[in-house]
Order: structure tokens, then C-alpha cells, then sequence
């Protein structure tokens, strides 16, 4: 679908984003905070299509439930959870002016700056100490004021709040949408009448005290997810999504897999073609659910317009593993010259219940059919900003034929599917234009207008924000009713009765 085009990068998108208020660095006239962004009018309407995308193939299709759980929790939640004593990144601090950096993206971009892929690879298979020799021996210093940094230590990402007037009651902002779900889960459970396996999901804010937040949207504090917890009985061999046995005709999907063996032997090899069937014999894959929630991971990368060749899932090396996870594989997309994480998979056992259980002296099992348990959970994760930021990298494109960019997206995520201009300033056309508008926006199809600029122009805008369709109402559409429709793709035009358009 991109075919002819060429792909803009990064750069090109950082500039778009700003000319046309797509994404805003946040609290700017006050001088920028680091990690911190506000989507603007086109932005937040494709991140709305991605969270729609998302909420009718993950919730709706597969029949799960939703839910909007706080913010912020009381401290022992996330003792619980095992936040607090866990959830840690390496970081380095220049011995001299305390500027401090995350040790291992910092030696990533070293590398990746260099073109030197295999050392890429290997910080991320590397340890504190390895991290440690890493930039000793590459003389890696501080970029503020150049003194050499040698030691790398843990650094707790969790944010703290005071909770009550008095401060009484320390408490967190969550680093995952996920506890929430956790802790509700027998509730929702019992009062809906659920039956195992089932998903219970959530869009939301998650909040991280990132060491050097960097790259836009690749790694902000305040970020937002849509995760889906997928409770269901470890020993029931049968898949039953939906009220239906999905069988195993989705383990003969094929896919774009990294080994852990691959990434220790520093193989250079992108990734390699395995079935979903493949990874479960071969143990890559934990479970079956967690097989389907790939298959249905693919699905939804190529809803959202990921060609099947721009990514990827990546098995986390052991010393990768989330606390919780007794296995996680990422689905990372092209992006830069490198691949990122976009979504994680984790199979988080009853580690969480469990853990809740004891702290909250509560019980947290459920009874399913005859049997009472504590059930697993498979968890998928989303890291939503991500996925629009790095999609629209992979859709910013340029042909031969124009001279501006074009953000060709699919119409499901698309800002808007028209935008409606009339040729020129007649009172005629802008009339007319203004009718076939409220039309389309009465309907459910809100619509883009725009009357400044020549209409060249208004064409170049509408192709670089997304727009697939630009109707343009012009002096035969007064006579007969027909306006013409460009496609953003390829630039050509129909003629069309104003009527039709839906
Ligand atoms: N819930 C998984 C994560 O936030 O990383």
C-alpha cells in the first residue's frame, strides 16, 4: 500500500509534529520538562482511532470487559505488586556535575550512532557489571561536561505522592494500568457472571521516573497504555474465547520471531519465520493463550497499517524478565535504524492475585465452574504512544510526484476520512461545501474543512495530516451535484455525486 513511496524518518516527523500542532512538548513557555507531552487536535484524533482499533479487536470482538481504574494507589498496592522493590533501570551519574543518565539506552546510541548493530545487540543482553566495562572501555563520558562515566547503579522508577491533607498516607501513581484490573478482578468476576478464560482491559495514564527521558514519544514519564489481563485456569487445555473453541488452526500462523538464542549469539539476523505452533513445541512460547494473544497482536499491527515485514516478536533474555514474568516476548516495529518495543506479552502467572491476597489478607480466588482458583493471567500490553509515534514514522512517505510529505494511514486510524474544500472564496461554493460538511459530520463522519490557502496547498496540508479523501466542491458540483474526490495515495481524482459520499 506504501509501494513508490519512500520513508520520511524520524526527523521529518518531529518537524511535521510541530508545524502542525500534532504533538506538543508539554509546558513549553515555561521551558520543557523532560518525558512530558500533550497530543494536539490531529494527534488526539489518531490516537482516539488507535484506542477504538485497539477496544473492538481486544475487548469487543474476543468478548472481554473494560474497566478505568485510579491513579494513584496507597503505597502497599504497590509493595504487592512488587513495584517498589523491583521495578528498577541501571543509571549512571557524572561524578562531577550530577547530570545522570540510563546506562544502557545511552551506550545503545552510542553504538547505533556508530552503525555497530552486533554492540547494539549486546548491550541489551548485558548485565550492571558488563554495562559498567561497556562504557569504560568505550570511553563513554557526560555530555554536559565531559567528564568519563564508569559507575552504573539501580534506580526505582516509581513516582510519589502524599495522599490526605496531612500527608498521612504515602501513595504512588501506577507504573501499569494493571493493578487495577488485579484488584478488582474478583469482583468483576463474580457480580458480571464471568467464565474463565476472560480479559478484563483498560485505557489509561501510566507514570514512570524515567532517568533520561529522550526520543518524543518513545519514552515519556507520563505516558498512556491500553492493557488487557487475561485471566484463565493453567490446567484447561481448551481455548474458549467468546464461548468458542478457537482449535489450533491460528498455530499455523507464521511469524517474524527473535530467539533468545539469537540475541546471545549476536546473530545480526533481524528475526527468522517460525508458526505460532513452532514457539509453543519449542518452548519460546509459554502457553497457548499467550500463542493466541500473538496471533491476534499480528492482526492488530496490520489493522493499524504495520506491513508484516516491519515487525517483529522478540523473546526477553532471562535478566530482561519483569519480576512478575515467568516468560515475556515484545512486539517491536521498525523505527530509526532499529527496532522498539511496542507491545509485551507476559505471562504473569498468579503472581499478582497472589501477592494481593496477602497483602490485602484477602481472597482472591474465584470459582469457575466447579472448581475454585486463583486463576493465571497472560497479560498483553500496549504502550499507546508508541504505537502512534512510531507508526506514523513507518507512514510518513514520500513519492516522486509531490513535493510535500504524505502521511498515508489507514482509514481506521485516519483523523478524519475527508476533507471537504471548496476551489476557491465563491459565497456559491462555500455555501454548497458547507451544506455537503455538516452532512458528512451529521452522519457520524466528522469531517475537515478548510478554505485558506490555494487549494494546492490545502492539498499538500491534507496529505501530510492523514487525510485520505479531499472532496472539493467547485463550479460543476452548483450545476449537477458531483464533486471531485482525490486519494491522498496516488494524488488522482473521480468525479463523484456529493450524494454518494458516506
Ligand atoms: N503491564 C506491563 C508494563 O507496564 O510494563
Amino acid at each position: 500500500m506504501m509501494e513508490g513511496t519512500k520513508r520520511q524518518g524520524t526527523e521529518a516527523l518531529v518537524n511535521l509534529a510541530a508545524r502542525r500542532s500534532i504533538i506538543l512538548p508539554a509546558f513549553s513557555p515555561y521551558g520543557e520538562l523532560g518525558g512530558f507531552y500533550d497530543y494536539g487536535p490531529i494527534g488526539i484524533r489518531i490516537r482516539h482511532n488507535i484506542e477504538s482499533t485497539w477496544r473492538r479487536h481486544f475487548i469487543e470482538a474476543m468478548g472481554n470487559v473494560e474497566v478505568d481504574t485510579t491513579i494513584i494507589g496507597p503505597e502497599i498496592v504497590f509493595q504487592a505488586s512488587g513495584h517498589l522493590g523491583n521495578f528498577s533501570d541501571p543509571i549512571t551519574v557524572c561524578s562531577k556535575c550530577k547530570t545522570s543518565y540510563r546506562v544502557d539506552k545511552l551506550l545503545e546510541e552510542l553504538f547505533q550512532g556508530k552503525g555497530d548493530k552486533k554492540s547494539v545487540d549486546r548491550v541489551k543482553t548485558s548485565r550492571l557489571p558488563e554495562l559498567e566495562q561497556m562504557m569504560v572501555d568505550n570511553g563513554v563520558k557526560c555530555e554536559k561536561c565531559g567528564t568519563p562515566l564508569k559507575k552504573a547503579d539501580t534506580f526505582n522508577l516509581m513516582l510519589g505522592t502524599s495522599i490526605g491533607p496531612m500527608g498521612g498516607t504515602s501513595g504512588y501513581l501506577r507504573p501499569e494500568t494493571a493493578q487495577g484490573i488485579f484488584i478488582d478482578f474478583k469482583n468483576i468476576f463474580r457480580n458480571l457472571g464471568l467464565k474463565l478464560p476472560v480479559g478484563i482491559g483498560q485505557i489509561g495514564k501510566a507514570f514512570r521516573n524515567e532517568i533520561s527521558p529522550r526520543r518524543m514519544l518513545i519514552r515519556m514519564r507520563e505516558f498512556s497504555q491500553m492493557e488487557l489481563e487475561f485471566f484463565f485456569d493453567p490446567e484447561e487445555k481448551e481455548l474458549i474465547i467468546n464461548g468458542e473453541n478457537v482449535g489450533d488452526g491460528f498455530l499455523n500462523q507464521r511469524v517474524n520471531f527473535v530467539t533468545r538464542e539469537m540475541q546471545l549469539e549476536n546473530s545480526g539476523k533481524d528475526f527468522i519465520e517460525i508458526t505460532l505452533d513452532e514457539g509453543l513445541k519449542n518452548g519460546y512460547i509459554p502457553n497457548k493463550l499467550f500463542a493466541y494473544l500473538m496471533f491476534r497482536a499480528g492482526e492488530f499491527m496490520d489493522r493499524l497499517g504495520f506491513p508484516t515485514d516491519s515487525f517483529r516478536f522478540r523473546q526477553q533474555l532471562e535478566h530482561e524478565l519483569p519480576h512478575y514474568s515467568k516468560g515475556n516476548i515484545d512486539v517491536e516495529a521498525r523505527h530509526d535504524d532499529g527496532f522498539e518495543e511496542l507491545i509485551g506479552i507476559a505471562y504473569r502467572t498468579d503472581y499478582d492475585l497472589s501477592n494481593h491476597a496477602k497483602f490485602s489478607k484477602s481472597d482472591m480466588s474465584v470459582v469457575n465452574g466447579e472448581k475454585k482458583l486463583v486463576p493465571h493471567v497472560v497479560e498483553i500490553s500496549f504502550g499507546l504512544d508508541r504505537i502512534f509515534w512510531v507508526l506514523l514514522s513507518n507512514s510518513l512517505r514520500k513519492d516522486d510526484k509531490r513535493e510535500w510529505d504524505l502521511l498515508l494511514l489507514n482509514q481506521d486510524v485516519a483523523p478524519y476520512k475527508y476533507a471537504v474544500y471548496p476551489l476557491q472564496k465563491d459565497e456559491g461554493l462555500v455555501k454548497k461545501a458547507q451544506e455537503i460538511l455538516k452532512g458528512l459530520n451529521a452522519n457520524g463522519t466528522y469531517s475537515y474543512y478548510s478554505l485558506s490557502g490555494s487549494i494546492g496547498k490545502r492539498y499538500a496540508k491534507s496529505d501530510e495530516t492523514g487525510i485520505p479523501f479531499a472532496i472539493t466542491v467547485d463550479f460543476t458540483t452548483l450545476e449537477d451535484g458531483t464533486v471531485t474526490v482525490r486519494d491522498a495515495r496516488t494524488g488522482e481524482q473521480v468525479r463523484k455525486s456529493s450524494s454518494e459520499i458516506r
